[in-house]
């Protein structure tokens, strides 16, 4: 009777991929076991925490990897835990050669941080994160999402993510939408008490999560930042010293003003300001100016920097975030999400002239000197 080799098993399972971790099960040391009785398969893969939200993922990849192997006819999983002397190991294997107590956030050096600030609540930050992640996505990016608003964390339902994340050993996996890697200071937050989130203990409970969060190799990571100025912002601002910001202001001129002095906070956080966004521009479909003009450019202006891209108001575009859904995804053709995809595109493009030395230094004012 005809048999698979071991080499074609493992070679089988070599193309089962951990969903969140994005690597294959026998590369993590995930698999515990196979047996082969007559045309009978069964396979046990050891997961990182007990109630792995996306087995199905594992069943679904095993079945469709296994079957085809020579006489085979039925495939079982089962599921076992890491020890923790497993968890250990995977942890060493993943983080690489990153030292595992990095300051503030550990990412890959060739990671771009895009920071998405403005000065007051409401005018679309989290929307327009959660739509450029999209974006990003879109333009074949290996794309992340912090969302960093510790006063209200909306980017894991406007993009469908209900997974928590995987603690590994002391390491936080972000969940996933498709590639798209997700991870909230919310998911944090709801066990701690808010009490402690003042002044330096604030500033080490960020940089402890930021530090232990795992994202692997990403191109892009867009960060969701409070509204406003306040501790929260500057500490942030300390512990993503390379982001380069992106401030979104509403048509309104009093938005504009607000904005502005996000802008300075940014500066004196040493980040670097890329440009200005304008969102809830003219309505679509009737061009009304609902929310003023003007706006986006007197921000740029004042500021010396680009503005990057004008966000029409779409209804749509909050009825798409509701449902967990991106306007980008579910309708990449709607004029909104096209001036998104636009403006991800002008962030990318931003960076390659930088590449090439034409942008000029920003004049840092009152920024500290190191
Ligand atoms: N261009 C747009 N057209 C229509 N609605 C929009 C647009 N941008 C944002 N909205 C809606 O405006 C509201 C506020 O947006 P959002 O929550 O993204 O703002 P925010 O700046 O993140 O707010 P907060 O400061 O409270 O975190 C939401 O209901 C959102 O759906
Ligand atoms: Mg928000």
């Amino acid at each position: 009777m005809q048999q698979p080799s071991p080499e074609q098993i493992t070679e089988a399972l070599g193309r089962v991929i951990d969903p969140e971790l994005k690597k294959p099960v026998t590369e993590l040391g995930m698999v515990r076991d196979v047996n082969v009785e007559g045309s009978h398969i069964a396979v046990t893969i050891a997961l990182t925490v007990p109630g792995c939200p996306l087995r199905h993922s594992f069943e679904e990849q095993v079945q469709s990897e296994l079957l085809p192997l020579p006489g085979i006819e039925t495939v079982s999983l089962a599921f076992d835990v890491m020890s923790p002397e497993e968890k250990a190991a995977l942890t060493a294997r993943l983080r690489g050669g990153v030292s595992p107590r990095t300051k503030g956030i550990s990412l890959d050096r060739s990671t771009r941080v895009i920071a998405v600030a403005s000065g007051k609540g409401g005018v679309g930050k989290s929307t327009l994160t959660a739509n450029l992640a999209a974006a990003f996505d879109r333009l074949g990016h290996r794309t992340g999402v912090l969302d960093a608003d510790v006063y209200g964390h909306s980017i894991p339902h406007m993009l469908g993510v209900h997974q928590r994340p995987v603690v590994v050993d002391r390491m936080i996996v972000p969940p996933v939408r498709g590639e798209l890697k997700l991870m909230s200071i919310g998911f944090f937050l709801d066990e701690n008490d808010p009490v402690m989130w003042r002044g330096p203990m604030l500033h080490r409970a960020l940089e402890q999560f930021l530090s232990d969060v795992h994202w692997g190799e990403l191109d892009t990571l867009l960060v969701d930042m409070p509204p406003g100025t306040g501790d929260v912002s500057i500490s942030l601002g300390q512990l993503l010293p390379r982001a380069e910001v992106v401030v979104v202001t509403t048509p309104q001129p009093a938005a504009q003003q607000v904005a502005v002095r996000a802008a300075r906070m940014a500066r004196t956080t040493n980040m670097r300001l890329l440009g200005a966004v304008e969102n809830m521009s003219a309505l679509v479909g009737s061009g009304e100016e609902i929310f003023g003009s003007g706006g986006g450019e007197t921000l740029a202006a004042e500021l010396e920097i680009p503005l990057l891209g004008r966000i029409p108001l779409d209804p749509r575009l909050r009825e798409s975030a509701d449902r967990g859904e991106p306007l980008v995804w579910a309708d990449p053709a709607a004029e909104a999400s096209v001036e998104i995809v636009r403006l991800a595109e002008a962030i990318a493009a931003a960076q390659r002239e930088e590449g090439l030395g034409i942008s000029k230094p920003l004049p840092l004012a009152g920024a500290r000197a190191d």
